[in-house]
């Protein structure tokens, strides 16, 4: 089920003509499998504006995660690679650079965050150790003025007696601390680009609206720009400017964050809708009221190629054409894209 949205301070938008620090253009990431390839990521296309919180949702294995580990040159190599597109940053493209080159853009001008810390945490070295190691490495700062920035990230990311802290061990701290942490490790380098990948979804719902909160306030702070996947539209509508929605390794629907809400398009946003948790007449996120609706079906396997639209086999509003064409990604409304032929139709049956 999907968590209730959490309470989170409304973002502040990003103006319309800021800058793109990031631009995707037709990416495409296959994995090689012995029962064949896996499209995992078909095409997408994006821009991320200076400052901008871009959210990316869709159901597990929609091609989120290995959309941001293209992006950061992270694809296993003997698993797969990125068979087409390119991936631009502040003008450089990302998808040709050495190791070497792309690991001095990772961790520092582009980080990251991902949803278990205890993996991303090494167990054998404090956690100030490990902010200082981050900042050293990137920064050049001697071991004093690392060991300084690791206790100030503490304390910017609200964690108490943050000098004590540092001296301690990931098991030794929660998993919300422990994810406060990993946020001082991606935001000590003061990065152009902090890519969160379900930061929140292994968090308690009153902890994911402080780890959010947080996130967006240091955000604002240092003038990051946010890419946050998340299978979880209550977290969309609390955290975005922008929205994409991704089904089965492609882009379903486009728009900013309001616009989407007011105005879905694509039957699959729709139906994620459906399943969010509603709150009650008084705003209380804990009440919800009537049952959720689940969309019907699975995901499909993106082992075969698929021909039409992908979400076909689950769609009300299917017709002989949706499985044999694949919709084109276009304008429905301004600034508002959607892949679905019969998307007039959708749009005038009431949810
Ligand atoms: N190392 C891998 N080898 C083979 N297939 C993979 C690998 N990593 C991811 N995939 C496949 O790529 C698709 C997209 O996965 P992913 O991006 O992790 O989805 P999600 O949207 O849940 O983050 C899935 O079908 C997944 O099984
Ligand atoms: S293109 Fe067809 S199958 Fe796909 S979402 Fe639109 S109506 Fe449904
Ligand atoms: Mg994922």
């Amino acid at each position: 089920m999907t968590a209730v949205a959490p309470a989170v301070s409304a973002p502040i938008a990003a103006p319309a003509h800021a800058e793109t620090i990031l631009s995707v253009r037709d990416l495409r990431t296959q994995f090689f499998t012995r029962d064949g390839v896996v499209r995992a990521v078909d095409g997408v296309s994006f821009d991320l504006k200076r400052g901008e919180t871009l959210c990316i949702v869709g159901e597990s294995g929609c091609g989120k995660s290995v959309t941001a580990l293209s992006i950061l040159g992270l694809i296993p190599a003997g698993a797969g690679r990125i068979v087409g597109g390119s991936v631009r940053f502040e003008g450089t493209e990302l998808t040709t650079l050495s190791e070497a080159e792309m690991r001095r853009i990772r961790g520092n001008r582009i980080s990251m965050i991902f949803q278990e810390p205890m993996t991303s945490l090494n167990p054998v070295f404090t956690v100030g150790q490990q902010i200082a190691e981050s900042v050293s490495i990137h920064q050049g700062l001697n071991r004093r003025q690392a060991w300084d920035r690791a206790i100030e990230m503490l304390s910017l990311v609200k964690i108490a007696d943050p000098k004590r802290r540092a001296g301690e061990y990931p098991h030794q701290l929660s998993g919300g601390m422990r994810q406060r942490v990993m946020i001082a490790i991606a935001l000590a380098c003061n990065p152009q680009v902090l890519i969160a990948d379900e930061p929140t979804t292994a968090l308690d719902v009153t902890i994911q609206a402080q780890i959010l909160n947080l996130m967006l306030e240091l955000k604002d702070r240092l003038g990051t720009a946010i890419i946050l996947i998340t299978h979880d539209l209550g977290v969309v509508a609390e955290t975005a400017q922008r929205v994409i929605v991704m089904y089965a390794g492609r882009k379903a629907e486009e728009a900013a964050v309001d616009e989407l809400f007011r105005h879905p398009i694509h039957p699959y946003t729709r139906g994620l809708m459906a399943s969010i948790p509603r709150r009650s007449a008084a705003g209380r996120r804990s009440q919800v009221r009537g049952r959720l609706q689940e969309i019907t079906g699975i995901v499909p396997s993106l082992r075969e190629e698929i021909p039409g639209c992908a979400f076909a086999p689950r769609c009300g509003f299917a017709v002989d054409r949706c499985t044999r064409e694949q919709p084109p990604f276009e304008a429905h409304r301004p600034a508002h894209f959607a892949a679905c032929w019969e998307a007039a139709r959708v749009v005038g049956t009431p949810r």
